[in-house]
């Protein structure tokens, strides 16, 4: 069970990476998102419905950002992994779950950052939610 979820954190980590990569891209060429492979609460693609407990949902209190997923957690489905990445690709941090965790994380931005910065949930059956958002 160690090494499955060993692979899942591993799994997560490398999607959120490219994916956060290619946003990146996507959104500084002004290309098209990325239909059923990244998905946002405006964009569901084929989780249409799922998007409520999927979507990670953010709390704003001066430098500090509370991430949560209104998501359950049970050995078979869970939320993996969290991540928050500044609009440059900075990464500002990430938290990896356990089955019996609650969904949620907490980040601290850079003194006085003003700015976007990207939101990311994993979800080990509905795959990767992004929100952008800024402070
Ligand atoms: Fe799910």
């Amino acid at each position: 069970m160690n090494n499955r979820r060993d692979l899942l954190k591993t799994t997560a980590l490398a999607a959120s990476l490219a994916a956060f990569s290619s946003v990146r891209r996507s959104f500084a060429a002004g290309k098209p998102k990325y239909t059923n492979i990244i998905f946002t609460k405006e964009d569901p693609g084929r989780w249409k419905g799922k998007e409520s407990i999927h979507a990670p949902q953010v709390t704003i209190t001066g430098s500090k950002v509370v991430v949560v997923t209104d998501h359950p957690m049970s050995q078979e489905h869970y939320i993996v992994r969290h991540t928050l990445l500044l609009a440059d690709g900075t990464f500002v941090g990430a938290k990896t779950f356990t089955p019996t965790d609650k969904p949620e994380s907490t980040y601290d931005l850079p003194y006085g950052y003003r700015g976007r910065f990207y939101v990311s949930s994993f979800c080990n059956l509905h795959d990767f939610w992004l929100l952008e958002t800024k402070a």
